[in-house]
């Protein structure tokens, strides 16, 4: 695999491939000085004349370069190669969150809990600065080696003027905001509706609104109504439902924003959550609650879904 990544000061060693998105190839690498090792993302030139990914590639580093979170994955540094963007990232050792929840199935509350206070102070922080991240889902949320989440992928990701301003239509669709279906402007709350959806995943270790037909996915995410079946949800507290409740609500202006969820009767107490993190490399301390094979056989393999954007 030498050589796959051109670097022009040759300074990372490609070790192996460890995701692939919708525009990019991501490789764990080493630095042959430091021995540090890094995600590279690389994102090939679409033209090679017109090198249209540059939008991607200019907009994402951008947005990173201007931001530094304990619950964002940081850029490094960046270089282009003769058919590559590539972008030099903090390696998040556990993967991501869509890939975790394929081998678990699903969460306990407690764990989905922590995930959902890092995920949404990631989100306040972008949200404060006014950068919406426009494609939130379990396959941009990774794992450190600590067992914390960040976010990933801001390729889509935009820094707003003014108040619900934006237009494009882009995202991925299970987790696209009815605002944006709908052709309407909108702003910082489709993150909240798509987080809501990563919440509602990792508790119940379904989709609300994943269908194979794409225009029923559609009808479901306008009508938003969340079918709990009871054998997922019985088990949930209040107050964890009455979030996801309020963030994948409809209406955006009645929408709950980042803020106040971390403010909720179900992220409030958040500080003891944090401080279990440090075991997660010792499998058996992962996890306080055992996964039923009956969810394991949960179908997440459709979940791997394709970014769209128009
Ligand atoms: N810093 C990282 N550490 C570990 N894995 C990563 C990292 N960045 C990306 N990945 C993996 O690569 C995949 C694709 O990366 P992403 O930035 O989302 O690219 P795309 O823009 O093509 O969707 C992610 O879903 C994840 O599995
Ligand atoms: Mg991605």
């Amino acid at each position: 695999m030498t050589g796959l990544i051109y670097a022009p000061t040759n300074d990372y060693r490609p070790l192996k491939l460890i995701g692939e998105g919708g525009t990019a190839t991501v490789y764990a690498a080493e630095n042959n000085i430091t021995k540090q090792k890094y995600a590279i993302k690389c994102i090939k030139f679409r033209n090679k004349s017109e090198k249209s990914s540059d939008k991607v590639f200019q907009n994402e580093i951008n947005i990173l370069k201007s931001i530094d979170h304990p619950n964002v994955a940081a850029l490094h540094e960046y270089f282009t190669g003769p058919q590559h963007h590539f972008l030099v990232m903090e390696f998040a050792e556990g993967g991501d969150l869509l890939d975790d929840l394929q081998k678990r199935g699903r969460y306990s509350e407690e764990h989905a809990k922590s995930f959902a206070i890092e995920i949404m102070r990631a989100v306040r922080y972008c949200h404060d600065r006014n950068i919406v991240h426009r494609d939130l889902k379990p396959e941009n949320i990774l794992i450190d080696k600590f067992g914390c989440a960040k976010l990933a992928d801001f390729g889509l990701s935009k820094r707003i003027q003014k108040p619900n301003s934006l237009t494009t239509r882009c995202g991925t669709l299970i987790y696209m905001a009815p605002e944006i279906l709908d052709h309407d402007t909108y702003g910082k709350a489709v993150d909240i509706w798509s987080s809501g959806i990563i919440i509602f995943i990792m508790l119940a270790g379904y989709h609300p609104f994943a269908h194979e037909s794409q225009d029923a996915s559609r009808e479901m995410i306008r009508k938003g109504k969340l079918c709990l079946y009871p054998s997922y949800w019985d088990d949930k507290s209040a107050e964890a439902i009455s979030l996801i409740k309020d963030m994948i609500c409809v209406c955006p202006s009645q929408r709950i924003t980042a803020n106040e969820s971390l403010k909720s009767s179900w992220l409030g107490s958040s500080d003891q959550f944090v401080a279990k993190k440090v075991n997660f490399l010792n499998p058996f301390n992962y996890f306080s609650v055992k996964v039923s094979m009956e969810m394991k056989k949960e179908p997440f393999q459709q979940l791997r879904s394709r970014v769209i954007c128009v």
